[in-house]
């Protein structure tokens, strides 16, 4: 396989691998009866989802091959209310890196196409780690009662995200 789709296949790994750790947490809070956390983080599990489905979309179309990978397990232990939101904002920064580095690769290798599918991608880490950000801020200021993260989220409703723009096609459809 050439470099670049065989890094998109990896990317496919890593955003179901981010797909079952946002699992893992939701499980965790829902398990604390913090319903709107778990919420939080059930919806973030789709979005990761939709994300692999969309570079597959993408190799598809461009005629590569595509393996569905087998997932590293997440982790589902945790000390304390607080690591869960940290380990996630950690995820999403590690991703923009990884992201990062396919658009390097896919300039070096002159593929402007696959360039201009990751443009999107940028765009939605820059939203998530702003919105992650967000969280671990309230999180942390609530220092421990989670109750008052719990009523930020019921107040703030919705995702808490901005849109971003068009999100490119997802294999299967986007759930
Ligand atoms: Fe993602
Ligand atoms: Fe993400």
């Amino acid at each position: 396989m050439a470099p670049f789709p065989e890094a998109l296949n990896e990317q496919v790994a890593r955003e179901f691998a981010a797909s079952q750790q946002y699992v893992a947490i939701a499980v965790h809070y829902d398990a604390e009866t913090l319903p709107g956390l778990a919420a939080h983080f059930y919806r973030q599990a789709v979005e990761e989802r939709n994300h692999a489905m969309m570079i597959v979309q993408y190799l598809l179309d461009a005629d590569a091959p595509v393996v569905i990978p087998g997932v590293e397990a997440p982790r589902t232990d945790f000390p304390d209310a607080i690591a869960p939101v940290r380990l996630a904002l950690d995820q999403e920064r590690q991703v923009t890196e990884q992201i990062s580095a396919l658009v390097r690769l896919a300039r070096d290798e002159g593929d402007l196409v696959g360039e201009q599918f990751l443009h999107w991608f940028l765009e939605e880490q820059r939203e998530e780690v702003s919105s992650m950000s967000a969280l671990l801020a309230t999180v942390e200021r609530a220092a421990g009662n989670m109750l008052l993260v719990e009523d930020y989220l019921a107040r703030r409703g919705g995702s808490g995200e901005e849109a971003v723009s068009q999100a490119p096609p997802a294999a299967g459809g986007a759930l």
